[in-house]
């Protein structure tokens, strides 16, 4: 059943992207949602009237709580800038003591809802492409995987889902395949942005997408099957498997 109408949703790097249509998606199936933004005339330029934007920087620990006050979800997208360089400490105050902070000013402000964060596939899986990023920005597999574990020990209801190379094309054009295995990162491995904001909305409100990890990339053939059919397989982490991931 869904949420719509009186849930209110938090969007972390929701000015761009993937995180901008996620927040578009969400307007149009009724959430109230708020974008967190370090540029907040940009955004709400972009965005229009109908959105609450914040203004917070998540490399500022202490502009974080704002945001969060009254939140039902919170969608957790940004990261360190793509497709340049970005040094080791600009990714590990972006991409890991972020999301740290937020998940610590969503405790604060006693948050009860999902956090459903946007990770790359390749954690566990080394490839050329890994290998390149990290070299781009300086070891952001490493802050990501501790990331996912982070999440995973916070006690917050959570999804955590890595994601193939982002391409810009409409969602529903291919079959998008749901799997809880470790691929890759590597071109083949792709999907679209607008596929992945229907992932994160649907997974938000799903019950088998608490406490689950999965990636999602694009399969072969046209989509036959619904989020239903495609969350519905999922499988939760138990406490225990939470937490040898932390000791892998
Ligand atoms: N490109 C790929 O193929 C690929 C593959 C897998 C995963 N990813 C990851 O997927 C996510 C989305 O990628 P995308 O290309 O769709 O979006 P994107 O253009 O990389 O957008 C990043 C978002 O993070 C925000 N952000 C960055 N630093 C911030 C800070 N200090 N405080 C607050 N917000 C901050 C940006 O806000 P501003 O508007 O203020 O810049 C923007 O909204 C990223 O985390 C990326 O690393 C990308």
């Amino acid at each position: 059943m869904s949420e719509a109408g009186k849930s209110r949703v938090l969007v972390v790097g929701g000015t761009r992207g993937t995180g901008l249509l996620i927040a578009r998606l969400l307007h149009e199936r009724n959430f109230r949602v708020r974008v967190l933004a370090r540029d907040p005339a940009r955004a709400s330029a972009e965005l229009g009237s109908a959105f609450e934007v914040v203004a917070g920087d998540l490399t500022k620990a202490s502009t974080l709580p704002p945001a969060l006050r009254a939140v039902d979800h919170i969608i957790f997208t940004a990261g360190a800038p793509s497709g340049r360089y970005a040094s080791e400490r600009l990714v590990k105050a972006t991409d890991h003591d972020g999301v740290l902070d937020t998940l610590a000013a969503a405790h604060r402000a006693e948050f009860r809802g999902r956090f459903v964060y946007l990770n790359t596939i390749g954690i566990h899986t080394p490839s050329v492409a890994r290998t390149l990023l990290n070299l781009l920005k300086r070891n952001t597999f490493v802050w990501r995987r501790r990331v996912e574990d982070e999440i995973r020990s916070s006690g917050l209801d959570y999804t955590i889902i890595r994601v193939g190379f982002l391409v810009d094309r409409p969602a529903r054009e291919h079959a998008v395949v749901v799997g809880q295995g470790d691929l890759p990162l590597a071109p083949r491995n792709r999907i679209a942005r607008a596929d992945v904001a229907e992932a994160f909305v649907e997974a938000m409100q799903h019950p088998r997408a608490s406490r689950a990890t999965f990636e999602i990339v694009w399969g072969d053939g046209p989509r036959r099957e619904s989020w239903d059919e495609l969350l519905g397989r999922l499988r939760r982490e138990a406490r225990g498997e939470a937490e040898d991931k932390l000791r892998r």
